[in-house]
C-alpha cells in the first residue's frame, strides 16, 4: 500500500479538460470578490463583534480583528499562490493532492466538508434568528417549535431548500441573486458606519482595553486545550483577551477559501484567483474594524448586546426605524454566505468524485446546467437536516477547526510544493516563502489550541470516520490507483446509475 502517491499537477488540470466532467468558465475577478465578500461577511460580524467586545475584549475588539486577518492574510497569500498555481476545482483538497498527496487530500477535502456543511447550516439557523426578529417588527410571531431554536427550524430548512433550487439552475445565475443580496449587504454594513458615527461618545473607548481577569470558569470539556494541555489560564479583558477575541472572531473572515473552488469556472484563474481572495480578505477587513469601532463608541463594551449588538447599538439610542433595517439587511446577508458555502460544498465534493474517491457516478454534471446537480441534491438535504434539526449554538467550534486545520495544510503546502515543483509557472507567489507560509501555520495552529476540548474530541471522530471511508473504499477506487480513463463505456455506466467498470476492475 503506497501512503504518499501524489497526482501530478499537470494530472489535476488535464482531469478538468474532460469533456464530460467540464465546468462553464464564466466568472471574472470581480464576480470572485463579490462571491468572496459574499461569503465573508456574515454571521461573524452582525452577532459576534457584540460577543467578543462584550464577553473578552471590550473596545480593544477591533485590535482582535486586525490579529485574526493577519492571520487569514498570511493564509490567503497561500491560498493565491496555490490557485494560481493549480486552477482546479476543489480548493485546498486539490493543492494538496498535488502537493502533499493523497492522504493528505483527503483529509484536507474530509475537513473543508465539514466547513461548509456546518457553516451553511449554523449561518442558516442564524437566518431563522433574524428573520424572526425581523417578522416580529412586523407583528408576525411564528409558532417556537417550528422556528429558530424549536424542534425543526423550518425557515432555515425552507432556506436551504430554495437555495438548493438555485444552485442546480447554474452558478452565473445563483451569482446574479449572490450580486444583488450582497450590495444589500454592503450597504448595510456602510450603513452602520456612517449612521453610527451620530451617536459615539468617546468615553465609551475609555478603557480601551480593560483590566484582565479569569473568565467565567471553564473546565473538563469545555475548556480549552491550550489550557488543558499547557496550564494557561484563558483570561477575559487585558491583552490575554485580546487574543481570545481574535480566536472568537476568526469565524467572521472563514470562507474567503471558498473563492478557490470556483477555479475552473473562473475566465483566467491564474490572474484572477488571487484578485478574487486578497481584494475580499481587505474590503472585509476595513468593514470589519471600521463597525468595531464604531459599534464600541455607541455603547460601553459591557452594555453591548451579545446577540444582535448591531441593531440594538441603534435601538439603544432610540432608532428603532434604524434598528429594523439592519434586521432585514443580516435576513439578507446571511442569506448569500449559506449560498455560497453551499456552492463550495458541492464544487469541492464534485473534485473528490472525478478523482473517484468518493463514487463516481454521483459526479454527473446536468446536461442543460451544466452544474453538478446529484451532488448539489444530497449538499441540500444534508445542510438542511443540520440546519433545521441541530440544536443552536453547538456547530460554530466545528467550522473553525475545520477551517483552520485546511489553513495549516495549505500553508505546509506551500513550502513542499517550492521544493517539489520549482519549476512551474506561479502567476503569485508568497513573499518570504518558507518564512511565512511557516508563520502562517503557526499561529493558525495557535488558534487551534484555543479551542475546547469538546471540539477537538468530535473533530477527531469526524476523521476518524474519515480514515475508515478512506481506507476501505477511496484508496482502493482512487484513478490514481486504478488509473482509469474517463472513457465512454464508463460515461454510459455514469448514465445508468451503475458504478464505473474500471476501478472495479483493479480492485
Ligand atoms: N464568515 C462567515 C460569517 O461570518 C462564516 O458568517
Amino acid at each position: 500500500m503506497k501512503l504518499l502517491r501524489t497526482k501530478s499537477i499537470e494530472q489535476s488540470i488535464a482531469d478538468t479538460d474532460e469533456p464530460e466532467y467540464q465546468l462553464k468558465k464564466s466568472l471574472t475577478a470581480l464576480d470572485l470578490t463579490v462571491f468572496g465578500v459574499g461569503v465573508v461577511i456574515g454571521a461573524g460580524i452582525f452577532t459576534l463583534t457584540g460577543r467578543a467586545a462584550h464577553n473578552v475584549a471590550g473596545p480593544a475588539i477591533v485590535v482582535s480583528f486586525v490579529i485574526a486577518a493577519f492571520c487569514c492574510a498570511l493564509a490567503a497569500m497561500c491560498y493565491a499562490e496555490f490557485a494560481s498555481t493549480v486552477p482546479v476545482s476543489g480548493s485546498a483538497y486539490t493543492f494538496s493532492y498535488s502537493s502533499l498527496g493523497e492522504l493528505f487530500a483527503w483529509i484536507i477535502g474530509w475537513d473543508l466538508i465539514l466547513e461548509m456543511f456546518l457553516g451553511a447550516s449554523v449561518v442558516a439557523q442564524g437566518w431563522s434568528a433574524y428573520l424572526g426578529v425581523m417578522l416580529e417588527k412586523f407583528g408576525i410571531v411564528l409558532p417556537p417549535a417550528i422556528s429558530y431554536g424549536g424542534v425543526i427550524d423550518l425557515p432555515a430548512v425552507a432556506l436551504v431548500l430554495v437555495l438548493g433550487v438555485l444552485v442546480t439552475v447554474g452558478i452565473k445565475e445563483s451569482m446574479r441573486v449572490n450580486m444583488i443580496l450582497v450590495g444589500l449587504k454592503l450597504f448595510i454594513v456602510l450603513f452602520v458606519i456612517f449612521a453610527g458615527l451620530m451617536f459615539i461618545d468617546p468615553a465609551n473607548y475609555s478603557p480601551f482595553v480593560p483590566p484582565a481577569g479569569p473568565t467565567e470558569s471553564t473546565s473538563g470539556l469545555t475548556q480549552p486545550v491550550i489550557q488543558l494541555f499547557f496550564g494557561m489560564q484563558p483570561s477575559a479583558f487585558g491583552i490575554g483577551g485580546i487574543f481570545a477575541g481574535a480566536a472568537l472572531v476568526f469565524f467572521a473572515y472563514i470562507g474567503f477559501d471558498v473563492v478557490a473552488t470556483t477555479a475552473e469556472e473562473t475566465k483566467n484563474p491564474q490572474r484572477d484567483l488571487p484578485i478574487g481572495i486578497i481584494a475580499s480578505l481587505t474590503i472585509c477587513t476595513i468593514l470589519y474594524c471600521a463597525v468595531a469601532l464604531v459599534v464600541t463608541g455607541m455603547v460601553p463594551y459591557d452594555q453591548l448586546d451579545p446577540k444582535a449588538a448591531l441593531a440594538n447599538a441603534f435601538a439603544h439610542h432610540g432608532q428603532q426605524w434604524m434598528a429594523t433595517l439592519i434586521s432585514a439587511g443580516a435576513v439578507a446577508g446571511l442569506t448569500t454566505v449559506v449560498l455560497t458555502l453551499m456552492i463550495g460544498a458541492t464544487r469541492l465534493i464534485f473534485a473528490m468524485c472525478r478523482d473517484a474517491l468518493l463514487p463516481m457516478n454521483l459526479a454527473k454534471v446536468h446536461p442543460k446546467y451544466r452544474t453538478p446537480w446529484l451532488i448539489t441534491a444530497i449538499v441540500t438535504v444534508c445542510v438542511a437536516l443540520a440546519a433545521g434539526l441541530t440544536p443552536v449554538g453547538m456547530l460554530e467550534e466545528m467550522v473553525n477547526i475545520g477551517t483552520l486545520s485546511a489553513f495549516v495544510m495549505v500553508s505546509i503546502g506551500i513550502v513542499v510544493l517550492r521544493r517539489k515543483r520549482p519549476d512551474l509557472p506561479r502567476a503569485f507567489k508568497v513573499p518570504l516563502s518558507p518564512w511565512l507560509p511557516i508563520l502562517s501555520a503557526v499561529i493558525c495552529g495557535y488558534l487551534m489550541l484555543n479551542l475546547s476540548v469538546e471540539t477537538w474530541l468530535r473533530f477527531l471522530i469526524w476523521l476518524v470516520i474519515g480514515f475508515a471511508i478512506y481506507f476501505s473504499y477511496s484508496y482502493w477506487h482512487s484513478r490514481l490507483l486504478t488509473h482509469a480513463p474517463i472513457r465512454p463505456d464508463m460515461l454510459e455506466a455514469m448514465e445508468t446509475g451503475h458504478a464505473p467498470r474500471d476501478s472495479d476492475d483493479h480492485r
